[in-house]
């Protein structure tokens, strides 16, 4: 049978399911060409120049790698001039990037954590691309950047698409426009992103949760008791014994448990307490939710479904737990839900 490319599926997706007009098809192309691209950049690593400090911070307050620059610069510019959208906002950016005048508007909002796991960049372990598309409300208000952030903020309800790249071993495309999560490898000779898995499902249940351990004594009691519970083992109130795998970037920890399970961690903890959490809404949760949802598993802070959540700024951040759906429900369940 022929291969399927990203282009195709989005063509069926478009034509026999009616789910996305052209532009959103024409929209998602583009982001993945953008990913390939930052997937090139990245695979040149020192002989490209590319590793290493930028010499700046974000508006997180974070020191900016120089590829963080680079994929923020990436993406801007693949996306800007294609008339499929009326502004971007991402980690690195402290506004929203209007689309410039001389180009077209249209109709859809961009968000993306342009290099997500900037820590495992300069150490050659997997990093990533997520992003979320949402619609632009009728008559937002998109005359300066800092008038458009209001029309970013939409629950996670609202996505009509999100998806990551992750630059592992093999490039691939993981991608919901709301009809299950479908998986697309990068061929690189071809440059095409191939589809290689449909209607991924995550387990209900595991036996493998990845959380930072280095940050117990931070957590609240309600996760405290629940790894507890599961470092404890067969003998302990789960009766089984669980795995730990903590990559620390969460496209590589939320691909692992879209691939065979497990539960991701990122709560509230007292460090992070006047943050919200360390993970953010717009460009990390909510996609990442999105997805998980899609696959049939569940994503919540704990108090909460993260789609759920009504942002009140830009770079909001959030605790994040999801992944096997019975897990999530468990810890949930013991923060009082
Ligand atoms: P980013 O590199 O985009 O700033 O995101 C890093 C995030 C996420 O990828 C990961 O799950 C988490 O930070 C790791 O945090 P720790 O270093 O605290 O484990
Ligand atoms: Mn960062
Ligand atoms: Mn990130
Ligand atoms: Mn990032």
């Amino acid at each position: 049978m022929a291969q399927r490319t990203l282009a195709r599926y989005l063509t069926e997706e478009h034509r026999n399911k009616g789910r996305i007009p052209a532009d959103l098809k024409f929209l998602i192309e583009v982001v993945s060409r953008a990913c390939q691209a930052i997937s090139i950049a990245i695979g040149k690593g020192g002989l490209g120049g590319v590793l290493g400090e930028a010499g700046s911070d974000n508006v997180q307050g974070e020191a900016q790698k120089k590829l963080d620059v680079l994929s923020n610069e990436i993406l801007l510019e693949a996306n800007e001039w294609g008339g499929h959208l009326a502004a971007m906002a991402s980690e690195e950016m402290d506004l929203p990037h209007l689309v410039p005048n001389r180009f077209p508007k249209g109709e859809y909002l961009l968000t993306f954590d342009p290099l997500d796991g900037s820590s495992n960049i300069d150490v050659n372990v997997s990093i990533g691309t997520i992003f979320s598309v949402l619609k632009s409300p009728e008559g937002a208000d998109l005359s300066t950047a800092a008038a458009a952030e209001q029309a970013f903020l939409q629950p996670g309800t609202a996505q009509v698409a999100a998806g990551y790249a992750v630059y592992g071993p093999t490039t691939l495309l993981v991608l919901t426009v709301g009809d299950g999560v479908a998986v697309f490898t990068l061929d690189r000779e071809q440059g095409q992103f191939i589809l290689t898995q449909e209607h991924v499902q995550i387990p209900a249940d595991t036996k493998e949760f990845a959380i930072n351990m280095s940050n117990q004594r931070f957590w609240e009691t309600p996760v405290k008791r629940y790894v507890d519970e599961m470092v404890a083992g067969k003998t302990g109130p789960l009766g089984k014994d669980y795995n730990m795998r903590w990559v620390a970037s969460m496209v590589a920890d939320v691909h692992r448990i879209m691939t065979r399970g497990g539960i991701f961690m990122y709560p509230m903890d007292s460090k992070m307490q006047a943050q919200g959490g360390k993970l953010r809404l717009m460009y990390e949760a909510n996609p990442m939710a999105f997805l998980v949802e899609q696959a049939g598993g569940a994503a919540t802070t704990g108090r909460e479904r993260i789609l759920d959540i009504v942002p009140d700024r830009l770079h909001q951040r959030v605790p994040v737990i999801l992944g096997s759906r019975n897990e999530v429900d468990r810890v949930t369940g013991y923060h009082g839900n």
